[in-house]
């Protein structure tokens, strides 16, 4: 009786398992952060991973680490603000790998906060050149590979910023307002090609990003989130890798909020 219930809970267990055995994925972002723990977790599932960052050295870590552990992957230095080194990766990690199946367009920055009559030029551009233009060169070159071998699955790293406004943080609201808008676009020119395409909404995360906030303000964002802490890298993992896996087949143009219930 015990083994037959070890048999069907193990079963269970294969059934929720996501599998990406012989599928190629595109990480961008991948030295750092969520990126990283996407890019690390995509590869313990089966797929073959191509590593995108303008790190060369985090990223290059990040490659060795998971080819220690046996697997496939490659570190591809790129800015994902330059069309030309997005058209790259994406022909690179196709000549390497043969195919893009999934792809993680997460590469991002948040900036330095300042009310909108202060924010500096500077800080306008780069925002929206990294946060909303190396999402869309990204969509568009790897749309172009997944058209071509017939499908895929794609989720962008939108925010809780681009859900509702945020003060002292105009570009960034901005940039990730476009994420959302450029997801449910693309999702319905798609649909009908077999490209999903999906974003993740995240709130206040554990990465490299938020650690180098003061500790006050740590305080003061916990206690502003309805669960009381703050959400882990992991967290992020369980939530993109179910959007890439087949397990999310009905499933495109959504906008997932994943913030301990800070926007509900
Ligand atoms: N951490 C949070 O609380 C939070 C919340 C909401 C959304 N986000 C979004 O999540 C994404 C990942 O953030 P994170 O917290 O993991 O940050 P992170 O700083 O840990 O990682 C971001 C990575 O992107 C890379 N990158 C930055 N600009 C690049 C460029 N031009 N070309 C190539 N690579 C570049 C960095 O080198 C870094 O490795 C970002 O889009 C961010 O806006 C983060």
């Amino acid at each position: 009786m015990l083994r037959l219930v070890k048999a069907i809970s193990n079963k269970e267990e294969e059934m929720f398992m996501v599998k990406l055995d012989n599928k190629v994925a595109i990480v961008t972002g991948a030295a750092s952060g969520m990126g990283r723990e996407v890019a690390t977790r995509l590869s313990t599932l089966g797929a073959k991973v191509a590593a995108i960052d303008m790190n060369n050295e985090k990223g290059n870590e990040v490659v060795e680490e998971i080819k220690a552990a046996g697997r496939e992957a490659i570190f591809l230095q790129a800015n994902v603000t330059d069309p030309q080194e997005v058209k790259n990766y994406v022909e690179e990690t196709i000549a390497h790998f043969g195919q893009v199946d999934l792809f993680y367009n997460n590469a991002g920055i948040v900036g330095s906060s300042a009310m909108t009559a202060e924010i500096s030029d500077s800080q306008i551009s780069d925002t929206i050149n990294i946060n909303l233009k190396g999402v869309l060169y990204g969509l568009k070159y790897v749309i172009q590979a997944m058209e071509k071998s017939g499908g895929g699955a794609i989720v962008n790293t939108a925010s809780g910023a681009g859900l509702e406004g945020t003060p002292s943080l105009i570009a960034y609201g901005s940039s990730k307002h476009g994420v959302v808008g450029a997801t449910k676009t693309a999702a319905l020119e798609y649909a009908d090609k077999n490209i999903r395409i999906n974003a993740i909404a995240p709130g206040s995360i554990k990465t490299p990003m938020i650690e180098n906030i003061d500790p006050k303000q740590q305080k003061e964002i916990e206690v502003s989130i309805p669960i009381k802490r703050q959400g882990t890298v992991t967290e992020i993992a369980d939530l993109v890798v179910y959007l890439l896996g087949d397990e999310a087949s009905y499933i495109t143009g959504a906008v997932i909020p994943i913030d301990g219930g800070y926007t509900a």
